[in-house]
């Protein structure tokens, strides 16, 4: 059950030294004095990078701090993120160049321009038009990996409309409430999609979710499949008909937004209660993405740029869709499962399509890594020439072998930290950056980063202690939707008098500068770089009819990093088997979606709690993998 990621000691003093020809290539050459300028005026360093940018109006101020921690940026400034993802590379050699390369898991591929990327987001942006979508109003979206999803993203950002897209693996339950928070009317889905050769049931799902949530008024379905699905007439549209009605127009103005005006929301999974959706504005995350991605992984114009993350995430919000087509990169996008029908899949897109950069997991490392070097060595690499990594702590076996036998030992890995709430990368090394296995090395320009105690002091250098942000940056969350309060309780409220942001993570700083995550000091679990409330995993638990308390703890596993396990009290009279505890675990992967699903449940007659009456996760944490259980002085009994 125990099995945790072998090789996980972390060695302070091993450097890796970037290659010569990354370091000439380099977009940024010097590193400790261009950070220092960027962090004694990051007004200006801002201010600086947001001039690349396309807007229709320049900003007055660049950051408005008078209601703090309500932060603005580039007040005043008209701009809107379509212009600078799609509109002007029209205007430039972009225009004929791949925005997008994606291959379905069957193998079928799509190419797509510039030019023609245009005229699919300006024809859906109409099309959504048609159904009455206006500025300010929350779309969702509920769609496997094609390009349909970006095109939504796009086509809702176009008009000023937000979107909210969920991810494609969660749950009926997951869906409804998601739709219900956002009061959206209308849902882009498809009829299913692949997934290790099976077809998913997409559209049944989101029947389901619209019939608890009754906000959608417009349904549009992309046919992927083909299968069989319900359609309910007055509410569901096919995309494609809809796409071939005169109103889908490929001409549509960009909708002028203003810089403060919100791009999407993302829920992304909290300490306590439901998850909470994440605010992202057009003008500062346009900056901040588009900024990141040049300076971390080099982005040029002749690169091939795969994000193996899931738009669904902000990793594929950020880095899949958003950043690189403002840089005006070629996007590869993929489907389907790593190993479908073979786990040389990802390699063999590699050779196929020239992939110049890989950004992707720890746990997808991992998982690959245990199929055995055989099956990237069947391929030709060599046009690899960085590799990103994101999402948890990269072990550093798992580092080496990326290194060594995806990047044949001469591209430099980006292991880069940063959460939905930041928007985009905030520790993370650059191309020329000597890099320390494990470590996510310094922070970005413009970000100052601290380790400290409880009373906001550094901690010594080694020491483990909590990580903020000394103050704000363009790119971060500006609330959480409907729940203003609850955005500056949780991340500014502890360190209200210095004005810092609270990562909710531990790490520590060793002599050279280098940053170390630990890891989630809340109740966050990180299951193969997913992120779950262990509240929520309760909550699912506590809604079957025999569970009367639950609590759920993670614990190290060698491929997903962690796994979530469970401890449940059953209602009075009934006796926990085997097969019950497999109908557990199914009804949690049914609440929430199947990443969710509990390695083990385990029935207990009482749970380890604080006289307050709050369950001592850490006690049973502490007694499953046989360790001191620490300080029971609050227990209650
Ligand atoms: C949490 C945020 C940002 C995209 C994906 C995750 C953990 C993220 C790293 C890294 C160690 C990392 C942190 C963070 N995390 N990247 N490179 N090294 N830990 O976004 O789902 O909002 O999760 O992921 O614990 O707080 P997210």
């Amino acid at each position: 059950m125990k099995t945790e990621p072998t090789d996980t000691k972390k060695d302070d003093s091993l450097l890796y030294h970037p290659p010569k020809s990354i370091m000439r290539k380099a977009n940024i050459k010097e590193y400790e004095q261009a950070y220092a300028k960027s962090i004694a005026d990051r007004e200006g360093y801002w201010a600086g990078e947001a001039k690349k940018l396309k807007w229709f109006r320049k900003w007055k101020e660049v950051l408005d701090d008078s209601n703090k921690p309500f932060y603005k940026w580039f007040t005043g400034g008209k701009i809107n993120i379509v212009a600078n993802a799609i509109d002007r590379h029209l205007e430039t050699h972009r225009r004929n160049k791949l925005a997008m390369i994606w291959e379905g898991e069957p193998g079928d591929v799509k190419t797509m321009s510039y030019h023609a990327l245009n005229r699919e987001v300006s024809k859906f942006a109409n099309v959504l038009k048609s159904m009455g979508v206006k500025k300010g109003e929350i779309v969702t979206i509920y769609m496997p990996q094609i390009p349909e999803l970006p095109i939504a993203m796009l086509a809702c950002a176009k008009i000023g409309a937000m979107h909210s897209v969920v991810y494609g693996g969660f749950s009926v339950e997951a869906l409804a409430g998601r739709i219900s928070d956002a009061h959206s009317r209308v849902l882009v889905t498809a009829d299913g999609g692949w997934r290790r050769g099976k077809i998913t049931d997409l559209k049944a799902i989101a029947n389901e979710a619209m019939d608890r949530s009754p906000t959608i008024e417009v349904c549009i379905t992309v046919k992927r499949t083909g299968q069989e699905v319900h359609m309910e007439n007055d509410r569901d549209f096919w995309y494609s008909d809809l796409m071939a009605l005169p109103i889908a127009s490929p001409s549509c103005e960009t909708e002028v937004t203003d810089a403060e005006d919100p791009l999407f929301i993302l829920f992304t999974s909290g300490t306590t209660g439901k998850p909470k959706g994440l605010v992202h504005t057009h003008g500062g995350y346009t900056v901040y993405t588009s900024t990141t991605l040049r300076n971390v992984f080099d982005i040029k114009d002749e690169d091939r740029w795969w994000c193996a993350a899931d738009p669904g995430w902000i990793t594929g919000h950020s880095y899949l869709v958003y950043g690189p087509l403002i840089n005006g990169a070629t996007i590869v996008m993929y489907e389907g499962a790593p190993n479908h029908p073979y786990p040389n899949r990802w390699w063999s897109m590699i050779e196929k399509y020239g992939v110049s950069i890989l950004y992707t997991s720890p746990t997808a490392i991992r998982g690959l890594m245990r199929f055995g070097e055989q099956w990237p060595k069947r391929h030709d690499l060599s046009s690899l020439r960085l590799l990103g990594s994101v999402g948890e702590p990269i072990n550093p076996e798992a580092w080496r072998w990326y290194h060594e036998v995806i990047g044949r030992g001469e591209c430099p890995i980006m292991d880069t930290w940063w959460q939905t709430e930041t928007g985009g990368m905030m520790i993370a090394p650059l191309p020329i950056t000597p890099l320390k296995p494990g470590s996510a090395t310094k922070p970005q320009f413009g970000i100052e980063v601290g380790v400290v105690d409880e009373n906001g002091e550094d901690v010594k250098a080694g020491e483990e202690g909590k990580l903020v942000i000394k103050g704000p940056w363009p790119g971060m969350a500006r609330t959480i939707y409907g729940d203003a309060d609850r955005y500056a309780e949780t991340y500014w409220k502890e360190y209200e008098e210095q004005g810092w942001y609270k990562a909710g993570d531990s790490a520590r700083i060793d002599e050279d500068g280098y940053i170390w995550i630990i890891g989630r000091i809340d109740d966050v679990i990180k299951v193969s770089g997913y992120r779950l409330g262990t509240a929520e995993v309760e909550s699912a638990l506590v809604s079957h009819p025999a569970v009367s308390e639950a609590a759920a703890i993670a614990l190290p596993h060698e491929v997903k990093g962690n796994a979530i396990h469970t401890y449940v009290i059953l209602k009075n009279g009934l006796v926990g088997d085997k097969k019950l505890e497999e109908e557990l675990r199914k009804h949690v992967s049914d609440e929430m979606g199947p990443i969710a699903r509990p390695e083990t449940v385990a029935f207990l007659e009482s749970l380890p709690k604080t006289r307050s009456g709050k369950i001592m996760r850490r006690v049973l944490k502490a007694r499953a993998m046989g360790v001191d259980e620490g300080d029971l002085s609050t227990l209650e009994d």
